[in-house]
């Protein structure tokens, strides 16, 4: 997974606040918006965003749409979505988006 870095700089969003509110449910940008307060006025962080929004895994680079295929197939704890997909098999810090999206199912 990439480091911490600043997504919004008017608002001063980072990565890992836009990841803890993926990490609490957010998944659309609106969502995002709502829990982070990321400016959404220039398009080059729109989707800088969006990229984000869409992957789970950037060790393993597993994207949400993946994981939630897992999901959908059964793999109903953590530890079956990384047999599944790989996501969370590396350093293991994506593993509350995934512990988040089986509880939620998507
Ligand atoms: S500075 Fe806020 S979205 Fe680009
Ligand atoms: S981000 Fe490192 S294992 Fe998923």
């Amino acid at each position: 997974m990439a480091g911490n870095r600043m997504i919004c700089t008017t608002n001063q969003v980072e990565y890992l606040t836009i990841r803890r509110a993926m990490v609490a449910g957010a998944r659309t940008f609106e969502e995002t918006q709502a829990a982070t307060g990321v400016c959404g006025v220039c398009e080059g962080c729109k989707s800088e965003l969006d990229g984000i929004l869409l992957s789970v895994c950037g060790c393993m680079k597993v994207s949400l749409q993946a994981v939630v295929d897992a999901v959908k197939s059964g793999a109903d704890t953590v530890e079956k979505v990384g047999e599944l997909t790989g996501a969370g098999t590396d350093c293991g810090r994506c593993k509350g988006l995934i512990a988040n999206i089986i509880e939620l199912g998507y």
